[in-house]
């Protein structure tokens, strides 16, 4: 097989997990990306009764022509359960997500659910987090906010067109010490509108599949 093969099929794995941990009458966020791709047409054959929220223009369309119902998040206060992958997981449960670009959605669809599973094929289980992290920023004053960032190495603009909240996506290509502290600094950042490193209170458990067998992993304390 394959390697790219065996990744995918690592994803399906984690995904099909994960669409059991739906029940009837849940409110759903659903985040983007290929592994979240596995997720729907399995959550769809289940027929549950649920309403779900999208983190993305593509999941929105994907998931609807699955006949899941799909429904703006502006009245939804919370979620029951939020479904999304992620590019790295390290060991303390930091995470770098917006490898698709859609992580502020994504960050806010993690912190207003009460259940936030994070499901991966066993390479995105890293040693240390090593970037780059994903940047959402505005486009008024782009250079001033770069500039605050670093250097232009240190934030490079993706060629990729806007969010559908109009934010500029980028990366931030430096080290990544310690996580936490780098999270504080790009959230104070002006014209930062979001970045990629999802902290591991956010985290409720990494549904993992390695070669055929799918492990839950759960943060046992959760400092930051
Ligand atoms: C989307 O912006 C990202 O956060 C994805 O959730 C992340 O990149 C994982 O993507 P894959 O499931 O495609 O690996």
């Amino acid at each position: 097989m394959h390697p790219a093969d065996g990744i995918d099929q690592e994803k399906r794995l984690a995904a099909e997990a994960a669409a059991l941990l739906v029940d009837d009458h849940m409110r759903v966020g659903l985040g983007t990306g290929s592994t979240v791709s596995h997720l729907l047409p399995v959550l769809a054959a289940r027929r549950l009764d649920v309403v779900c929220v999208a983190t993305s223009p593509t999941t929105a369309a994907l998931a609807r022509g699955l006949g899941l119902a799909v429904a703006p998040f502006d009245h939804l206060a919370r979620l029951d359960i939020a479904i999304d992958g992620a590019d790295q997981v390290a060991p303390d449960f930091w995470l770098i997500k917006g490898g698709g670009g859609a992580h502020t959605r994504e960050k806010i669809v993690a912190c207003a659910a009460e259940r936030f599973v994070v499901i991966v094929s066993s390479d995105k289980l890293v040693d240390r987090l090593t970037g780059p992290v994903p940047l959402e920023l505005l486009g008024f004053g782009l250079e001033a906010t770069r500039r605050s960032i670093g250097s232009d190495a240190a934030c490079k603009l993706r060629s990729a067109p806007p969010t559908p909240d109009g934010g500029v996506l980028a990366d931030y290509t430096g080290e990544i010490e310690d996580p936490h502290a780098l999270a504080c600094r790009l959230a104070a950042t002006a014209g930062v509108v979001e970045h990629g490193l999802f902290p591991p209170r956010l985290v409720s458990e990494v549904v993992v599949a390695r070669q055929g067998q799918v492990e839950h992993l759960y943060p046992t304390s959760s400092p930051t």
